[in-house]
């Protein structure tokens, strides 16, 4: 007979604290972790906020010998931090046989290299299938079921209502997590870890098993009921009216609580989920207790639970996760869509730390980092399939590093300040210029971009193609401000004016402008600025095609 695996997780928390007994309080502080500043969340590293340059690797290229060929690439990249997959299949070949030589290589590598790692466990889930399990699970789908399709087939993809399933994962996570605290707790190479990789139901919104369909007629979990009544007001608004357009209910079955829609069978998945990787994350913690998270394949425009891989931690699922897997520390979004700032502000809501582990690798990968960075205080900003990237991807991404790497302390100084924004054009059809508040100013930002908007009055306007495949040069940057009437302006094809906040008479002036670069975070003048470059005094300007940085001081006359 099968355990249930709602006892088993309430066995599996009692081990876990446990084990958490035995590690050293005094990791806490000297591990990379979290801490708050003001409204941002910043990541600490051998006590300090580490901004993370990021990239990940393609799903194929975490073999050191590989790798080996891209160091000096991702060197020049300007990056910090290298997002790396580890394979269950390669760390444990045979039951309980753990073989960390590639781990080990990898660390050796990275450090070589002053580069840190995010590792990402390819374990029980990768893009909602099981294709890095190892072969022994594979080919044993007895002892380690698979989900099923509504039609009744199997999916190459480990059901999590089976514990035989979660025990081997959990076992396998937690000696890799061990392995990590032998061998790196005194150097902090690695300095986080993502559990699972886009978890997600497809293509229907939950498992059709027996043991799933037996947990779907089940009562819905007390501690799910209980985060659902403590938190209403503060529930992200689709998962209210989910519950609340079902009667708002305290108890019953699945579908009398959430209704009888695929929305109810994808809250069931997303908690049950939820439940299987806490259990995971919770106990590899115990052995080194890295911060933890878990990423997001988001949904494409009109598709239905069932259509998109459905139940992972997205926006409308955010309590669910929450409320099971308090372990994971954050929620994070993999965004290859365009719209960047609209998913990214959504990652950045209700305390949720804000990482990108996976964004669209093109030139305005750039400026969307910036305006993570410095709009939405990101802990980090990862372009995927980073060892090939092309031109010219490469420069933008490279050069954007490059003034990330400048301005660090600066940004980290000022994130959750409110003294620091991000500029980005929010897409084609935008007019008017960026308003930004700075104290007794106000800049109005403006971005050169190569194509026109894509819709003139509605009508389609020449080059509309184009620019709904995005602009080949990106425009943005961010602004910082260092004093009531001084600040840094950092980017490409921006320019920016600047009025007094007061209004009336009283206007805003350019009293000097100066390119120039931090070098060992000290400013490095290159050049004044004041005739043709600033339109002799009427804006401030950095052209598109290249980065830059440029200090302004403001006064006010009339
Ligand atoms: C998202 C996944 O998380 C990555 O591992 C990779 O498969 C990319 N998609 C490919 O675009």
């Amino acid at each position: 007979m099968k355990t249930s695996l709602i006892s088993t997780l309430s066995i599996g928390l009692f081990v876990s604290c446990g084990l958490a007994d035995r590690t050293h309080a005094a990791d806490a502080d000297v591990l990379p972790h979290l801490r708050r500043q003001g409204t941002a969340t910043q990541l600490i590293v051998d006590g300090k906020p580490f901004l993370m340059r990021a990239g990940e690797l393609g799903n194929s290229t975490g073999e050191p010998a590989f790798l080996r060929q891209y160091w000096p690439k991702l060197e020049a990249l300007h990056l910090n931090t290298l997002l790396v997959p580890i394979y269950w299949d390669l760390i444990e070949p045979e039951p309980d046989r753990f073989t960390f030589a590639a781990v080990d290589a990898l660390l050796a590598d990275a450090r070589e290299h002053n580069m840190r790692l995010v590792l990402l466990w390819f374990g029980s889930w990768k893009n909602a299938r099981s294709c890095y399990v190892p072969a022994w699970i594979k080919s044993d789908p007895v002892r380690f079921p698979r989900s099923h399709a509504a039609t009744g087939l199997a999916l190459e993809m480990l059901s999590p209502f089976h514990t035989a399933n979660l025990d081997a994962d959990t076992r396998a996570f937690s000696a890799l997590m061990r392995h990590l605290r032998e061998t790196d707790s005194a150097r902090h190479t690695v300095l986080m870890v993502q559990v699972e990789n886009e978890i997600g139901m497809i293509p229907d919104a939950r498992d059709h098993s027996p043991e799933a369909d037996g947990q779907f007629a089940a009562a819905v979990p007390a501690e799910l009921l209980a985060y659902l009544t403590k938190n209403t007001d503060a529930l992200a608004p689709d998962l209210r009216a989910l519950w609340l357009g079902a009667g708002g209910k305290r108890a019953g079955t699945w579908s009398e609580v959430f209704g009888t829609d695929a929305g109810s069978e994808e809250v069931f998945m997303a908690w049950h989920f939820a439940r299987y990787v806490q259990q995971v994350a919770s106990r590899g913690k115990a052995e080194y207790g890295l911060p933890m998270f878990v990423n997001a394949a988001l949904i494409r425009p009109g598709h239905q639970p069932g259509q998109y891989p459905s139940a992972g931690p997205l926006p409308h699922l955010f309590d669910v996760w929450r409320a099971g897997a308090p372990a994971i520390d954050f929620l994070a979004p993999d965004i290859y869509f365009r719209n960047f700032s609209e998913w990214a502000r959504r990652y950045a809501r209700g305390g949720n730390a804000l990482f990108v582990p996976e964004a669209l690798p093109a030139p305005e990968a750039s400026v969307n980092g910036l305006f993570a960075f410095a709009s939405l205080n990101a802990m980090g900003f990862s372009p995927f399939g980073i060892e090939a990237v092309g031109e010219p991807t490469s420069r933008a991404i490279g050069d954007t590093f490059d003034l990330v790497a400048q301005l660090t302390p600066l940004i980290v100084e000022h994130q959750g300040s409110g003294t620091m924004v991000g500029l980005l054009p929010e897409g084609a059809e935008q007019r008017e210029p960026q308003r930004v508040v700075l104290g007794d100013y106000v800049a109005l930002v403006s971005f050169e971009r190569p194509t026109p908007p894509a819709v003139a009055e509605g009508l389609a306007a020449p080059g509309a193609a184009s620019a709904a495949g995005g602009p080949a040069q990106p425009s943005g940057g961010l602004v910082i401000q260092l004093a009531a009437d001084e600040l840094i302006l950092a980017g490409t094809g921006i320019t920016a004016t600047f009025q007094a906040r007061a209004g009336g008479p009283l206007q805003a002036g350019l009293l000097s402008v100066e390119e120039g670069r931090f070098v060992d975070n000290k400013w490095t003048h290159l050049r004044w600025l004041s005739g043709d470059q600033t339109h002799q005094g009427r804006h401030v300007r950095i052209g598109p095609g290249s980065f830059g940085i440029q200090r302004v001081k403001l006064y006010t006359y009339k």
